[in-house]
């Protein structure tokens, strides 16, 4: 009944906007380029990536130290890194419409895409997004919105190491907003110009940073498995030396088969030495780590497993989106894993004009959302109608209460994936569920 299906992006954004996980950014008025707002729907499934992602990275772990670095940074933090300098895409402009691309991304690099006009020279186009701090707008007071939350670890090291005490190898984690001020934003939530961003940045001995390297390898592929990404569509691919960041001397990339394309989901990166080195450069502060037992002082290298939330979110849909036929309808429904699902459970009256019936059905639900959080009341439309739509969001379980639950105390629960209804007693509920939803 489940088959995997031919996914196309119009139904993906179609099925995000009609349920309410994601809207184009300012909408009313005729939205941004590359911003996106996330509803209801979209806002629960990133509090439980970012929970899943909290749990596995930092809670479960004894060597990780979670931060929450400000957005806005001094702006020599960004000389120091080469963001200044070197965080550009290569650009044309053309000649008759004026129409900007990333040239790397074109086809045809002579003939505008849009137009049919003569397409300019390659510029090399800074993506960081500048914005003014304080009363005084001078030169002094440019600075930017972060192009990756990882600066802001690395700027707290020397806090972190002097008010924790950590032992090598440990971690820096951060989930917050980045900024980038894409030449073309595209494909939906994949390349946008504010988004946010999970990384980790690991502090180890130098000598140790192969085997570290591949210890995140597998960290991050576990994660992807665990919140329910198609793991025959992720490919981890080594980023060339002419394709990687500059501050990298080895990369992995993990892709995601998204429909248009094979293309980046999450990084990995060797940073060596390299940002630790230039901050205590330019701030003239000691960035170093010393070893207690052999006294040692170095500067510690970093392993970075860097994730996009926004990324993850089109991969975790992509994944989770089915379509089938149940009797002679056709249906579209979400696979999510129950720890991805905005709601875990739908609870509804079989007919909310009877006042016996909803009473009963709210006695349940009151049960359930105190048991399991995301528990959503639904009593819109027909039995059928709610079943649809629960289908389309990914609620795994639909319980309903109907006339004879008032005999028998037993209500009637429909799994969302192959449509069985079964009976459970009220008093079982709660095992029933912990099992189903562990
Ligand atoms: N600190 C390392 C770093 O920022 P990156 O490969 O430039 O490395 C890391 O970005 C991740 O952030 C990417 O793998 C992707 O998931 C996400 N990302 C980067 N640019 C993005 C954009 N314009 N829109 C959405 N996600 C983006």
């Amino acid at each position: 009944m489940s088959e995997k299906t031919d996914i196309t992006m119009e139904k993906i954004v179609s099925l995000s906007k009609r349920r309410g996980f994601i809207f184009p950014g300012s909408e009313i008025y005729g939205g941004l380029a590359g911003t996106y707002d996330y509803g209801p729907l979209g806002s629960l499934l990133k509090e439980n990536i970012k929970q899943s992602w909290l749990n596995k990275f930092v809670h479960s772990r004894t060597d990780m130290y979670f931060v929450d670095a400000a957005i806005l940074m001094n702006p020599k933090t960004w000389e120091a890194t080469g963001h200044v300098d070197h965080f550009s895409d290569p650009m044309v402009e053309c000649e008759k419409c004026n129409k900007r691309f990333r040239e790397d991304q074109l086809e045809d690099k002579e003939i505008c895409e849009s137009c049919g006009g003569k397409l300019g020279s390659v510029k090399q186009f800074n993506m960081m997004l500048q914005t003014k701090v304080g009363a005084v707008e001078d030169s002094a007071s440019t600075t930017y919105l972060r192009p990756e939350t990882a600066q802001g670890m690395f700027v707290n090291y020397k806090n972190i190491v002097d008010t924790m005490a950590p032992k090598l190898p440990f971690g820096m984690a951060q989930i917050g907003k980045a900024f980038r001020n894409e030449i073309t934003p595209r494909d939906f939530i994949f390349r946008v110009r504010e988004f946010e961003q999970m990384e980790i940045e690991y502090f180890v001995n130098p000598a140790e940073w192969e085997k570290y390297f591949e210890y995140w390898k597998d960290e991050m592929i576990e994660w992807m498995g665990a919140i329910g990404l198609d793991m025959s569509r992720v490919h981890d691919v080594e980023v060339g030396d002419d394709d990687r960041a500059h501050y990298s001397s080895r990369t992995i990339d993990f892709e995601f088969e998204y429909p248009f394309g094979q293309k980046e989901l999450y990084g990995l990166a060797y940073r060596g030495d390299y940002d630790l080195t230039k901050h205590a450069d330019y701030s003239k502060t000691k960035l170093q780590y010393t070893d207690q037992t052999t006294n040692e002082t170095f500067v510690p290298h970093v392993i970075e497993p860097s994730m996009g939330m926004d990324r993850t979110i089109l991969a975790v849909l992509l994944s989770a989106y089915r379509e089938d036929v149940v009797g002679d309808e056709p249906r579209v429904y979400l696979d999510f894993k129950p720890n991805m699902a905005p709601y875990k459970i739908a609870v509804s009256p079989l007919m909310k004009n009877k006042p016996e019936l909803v009473e009963a059905a709210q006695r349940v639900f009151g049960q359930l959302k105190s048991k399991f959080g995301n528990v959503v009341w639904d009593d819109n439309g027909n039995v059928g109608k709610r079943y649809r739509r629960q289908d389309e969001i990914g609620t795994p379980f639909c319980v309903v209460i109907d006339y004879e639950t008032l005999d028998d105390q037993a209500v009637t629960v429909r799994d969302r994936n192959t449509t069985d209804q079964e009976r459970i007693a009220i008093d079982d509920l709660e095992n029933y569920f912990v099992e189903k939803l562990s």
